[in-house]
């Protein structure tokens, strides 16, 4: 059994297809555009996101993010998993037109019930969308430092990366980090190494969202290990979206093997057919890692988590008893 941990799963991603469709039946609504034969479907990068809001659309109360929260923490939980970090997106509230602090209220009742069950510890991280441009992270930043919550201990930002210079998204990250936010962005997942580059210039992030496209850039895979940086890895959505077309040939190895710190993680399970459970068994299948190996990415995972030192300490003491 080896103990796992999370820092890159977005929360409306992480409905399950039954869920949605039963939230689609609360509501009347026809999802039949975005799951079929109980699975989602989709095309491409854009096509996903359309499905991912769609799926989305679907959580418009605080008890649904509640039940969204408590029913992903807890089967993570059964897959030996202590900790969670996942991304929040209060855009995704004004969307569906519900106040930001109901959303952000549900969702933290769902991970107290889902730690009082099953003693996972989870934090969210808030992001601004990058496809809405500066003035939705600016604004998403602002929300989080105005109404301070003691679960959301990051900001990150996610959505197409092809869109929107760095440059121009920093002063949001300006306003998260002097709040006392942990910083993370996506980079290097459907753009390549300059879109790492300029991200770690501009918004200083200690970690970035995938950032397995650095690879194509051996400066920028040294730069990323002599600073430190941790990549949040999510090989089974690389494959999905055709990052690279296979795992054999996926940076993830090159990269932990040239010092790059690495993580596993789902992004959107269901999305792309995975769990973190399966990500870890990629890493011992696909690129041959072993049980300690494993734990050390766990280990490494809790080490970039965004939370205070006595819960990291708890925690690493956790995967040190295991
Ligand atoms: N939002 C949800 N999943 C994402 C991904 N894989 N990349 C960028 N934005 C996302
Ligand atoms: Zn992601």
């Amino acid at each position: 059994m080896v103990i796992k941990a999370e820092i890159h799963c977005h929360i409306e991603g992480a409905a399950s297809p039954a869920l949605v469709q039963s939230q689609a039946v609360k509501y009347g609504v026809d999802v039949s555009g975005i799951i079929q034969d109980g699975a989602f479907v989709w095309s491409d990068f854009t096509e996903f996101l359309k499905c991912y809001d769609g799926a989305a659309d679907l959580f418009r109360s605080a008890e649904d993010y509640a039940l969204l929260a408590e029913s992903y923490l807890t089967e993570l939980s059964a897959s030996d998993c202590i900790y969670s970090e996942f991304f929040i997106s209060t855009d995704h509230a004004r969307m569906i037109g519900i106040p930001e602090q109901d959303y952000i209220d549900g969702l933290a009742h769902g991970i107290t019930a889902a730690r009082t069950k099953t003693g996972i510890e989870a934090r969210m991280i808030a992001t601004g969308l990058r496809h809405e441009g500066p003035a939705s992270v600016m604004r998403a930043a602002q929300y989080v430092a105005e109404n301070p919550h003691p679960l959301i201990t990051g900001f990150g930002m996610g959505g197409d990366e092809r869109m929107h210079h760095p440059k121009d998204l920093a002063p949001g990250f300006e306003v998260a980090r002097a709040a006392g936010l942990g910083i993370t962005t996506h980079a290097g997942e459907l753009d390549g190494p300059s879109s790492v580059r300029d991200s770690l210039d501009y918004i200083k992030p200690s970690r970035i969202g995938h950032g397995v496209r650095a690879i194509e850039d051996p400066d920028l895979v040294k730069r990323l290990a002599d600073e430190g940086i941790v990549l949040e890895c999510c090989p089974g959505s690389n494959i999905s979206l055709n990052v690279f077309d296979s795992f054999a040939n996926h940076s993830f190895m090159a990269l932990r093997e040239a010092g790059v710190q690495v993580t596993l993680n789902s992004d959107d399970p269901p999305h792309f057919h995975t769990s973190l459970a399966r990500e870890y068994e990629i890493g011992a299948r696909e690129f041959g890692l072993s049980d300690a190996e494993l734990t050390e990415i766990t280990r490494t995972a809790l080490d970039a988590a965004f939370v205070d030192e006595d819960t990291r300490a708890a925690l690493k003491a956790r995967l040190g008893a295991a």
